[in-house]
């Protein structure tokens, strides 16, 4: 008999008939009733076993986290906190979990001991919500560019090019690492021997390669892995994430924050209307999470509200130079916890800066843009001052930067004396500069971070709880 999954289950299509379910055991109470959970949907499923009908030395092996078949008719339960359970006529123990041994009890446990069984931790109710919420966001992202006429590009993993400049990569080679590769005649290794022919990373954007394709195929974006060697070790980075990279022909700054902003609203939309449970359950979570709180920090709005905040309102559009003058004019606050100052036109912006804009002063998602080109990577479009690029930063509450895009500098003679000034090699790059010769136009896009996106939606506070797997400074474990 084909088992049924417990989300079918609960809207109660099989009532009354013979049904089976599979899946982990939660907890068995009583002695009687087992809620069972196979991952479909956060809720379980009770199941309730007559003692009098199973041998005692079979339910001991019924333990939490036990894999197990059970077989019975679904009925309207009689009990408060579901409608429906299964009077289970048949039960077999698939996989038995020692309960002195397994990890994971029916109690809550701290994030970081979670974080430690990062390949048991989808086992417990928020990280299950949290990883479903993570890949209906996936899904997300892909149906809203599909349905708006975007092309998936799959950009190189491995690239001989720093698209961000920032030199925060980690080198890729197939020489051995015990001093063997071969050298130039000035001590330094001959990438000339190796695999590729040239020194290759692992790459930190797709971008680059990404406008090459906008200039044939008008839209594109890429969904896939990105990796930076940065000091990652704060809440916000990871060594190894997610990148969304659209990338668009003939649109200027404004279309690209039009189109950045009606992305997220729509990517939100959609996950707030198929994650319903796994949403509510996160918004619980959060308010018990700020009920241990002083009042003063708590949120003034739950998760969903939060999440609908965003979808009902536009987000600020300030240019760097206005906020700016607001960040200069305001006050560090009495207990000096906070100290937003900033004296100086051109420097950027540090995290508590974004977040006294986004948190304190607009109280909503802020597009910040034109930003001094100093602080910006070489690609972004001059503007007529001179100083400042056609940059944007998406800031939202309680994230800080969760897009980072520009209109792309498109002049081939003004691109050349940028990439000169910042000794980028033009000869690396000639692929690049191609784009800019021939038929070159404006183009703009951005790069949005996945997971600080699902943290968003989530509720989450810490980035390395909404990826399976973390990968930060001295944890490459599982
Ligand atoms: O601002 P960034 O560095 O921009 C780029 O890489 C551009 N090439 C994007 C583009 O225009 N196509 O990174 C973009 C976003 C950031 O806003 C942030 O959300 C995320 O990527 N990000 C990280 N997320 C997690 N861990 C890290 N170490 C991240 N670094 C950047
Ligand atoms: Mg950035």
């Amino acid at each position: 008999m084909k088992h049924i999954k417990v989300n079918d289950l609960l809207n109660g299509s099989n009532l009354l008939q013979e049904v089976t379910a599979k899946g982990w055991v939660r907890s068995f109470r009583n002695n009687q009733f087992i809620a069972l959970n196979d991952g479909s949907t956060i809720n379980n499923i009770q199941c309730v076993v007559d003692l009098d009908k199973f041998p005692a030395d079979l339910l001991k092996k019924v333990t939490t986290g036990s894999a197990i078949a059970v077989k019975g008719t679904l009925v309207e339960s009689q009990g408060a906190g579901q409608k429906f359970e299964i009077q289970v006529n048949n039960l077999e123990v698939l996989g038995e979990s020692d309960p002195e041994k397994y990890p994971i009890q029916p109690k809550k446990h701290s994030l970081e001991f979670l974080r430690e069984n990062a390949h048991l931790r989808v086992r417990t109710n928020a990280f299950g919500a949290i990883m479903r919420v993570r890949s209906v966001l996936s899904f997300a992202v892909h149906k809203y560019f599909q349905e708006n006429g975007f092309y998936y590009v799959n950009t190189p993993i491995i690239t001989g090019s720093d698209a961000e400049g920032a030199g925060e990569m980690f080198q890729v080679t197939s020489f051995p690492l015990d001093g063997s590769a071969p050298k130039n005649e000035d001590g330094t290794i001959n990438y000339k021997e190796d695999f590729f022919g040239k020194q290759t990373n692992l790459t930190v954007s797709g971008q680059l390669e990404a406008e090459t394709y906008a200039m044939a195929l008008g839209q594109v974006y890429t969904f896939g892995p990105t990796f930076r060697a940065e000091n990652s070790n704060t809440s916000r980075h990871l060594a190894e994430f997610w990148m969304i990279e659209p990338e668009v022909a003939f649109n200027d700054l404004d279309a690209n924050m039009d189109l950045a902003e009606d992305f997220i609203k729509s990517v939100i939309k959609y996950t707030l209307e198929k994650c319903e449970d796994d949403l509510n359950f996160l918004d619980q979570r959060l308010k018990d999470e700020e009920k241990n709180k002083p009042q003063a920090e708590r949120s003034e709005m739950s998760l969903i509200e939060k999440l609908n905040f965003v979808l009902e309102n536009n987000f600020k559009r300030v240019s760097y130079t206005e906020a700016i003058d607001i960040l200069k004019a305001s006050k560090p606050n009495k207990n000096k916890k906070f100290q937003y100052l900033i004296d100086e036109w051109g420097a950027d912006l540090q995290s508590e800066h974004e977040r006294f804009l986004v948190e304190k002063h607009f109280k909503c998602p802020v597009i910040l843009f034109d930003y001094p080109a100093k602080i910006k990577a070489f690609y972004m479009r001059l503007n007529e001052d001179g100083k400042t690029v056609r940059a944007m930063d998406i800031l939202f509450p309680g994230i800080g930067e969760i897009v980072g895009g520009s209109q792309r500098e498109e002049r081939y003679d003004v691109l050349v004396e940028k990439m000169k000034a910042l000794d980028i090699s033009e000869e690396e790059l000639w692929w690049y500069l191609d784009t800019r010769k021939f038929g070159s136009a404006v183009h703009s896009g951005f790069g949005l971070g996945f997971e600080r996106l699902v943290l968003f939606v989530t509720g989450m506070t810490n980035i390395r709880d909404v990826i399976p797997f973390p990968r930060t400074p001295q944890n490459a474990e599982f």
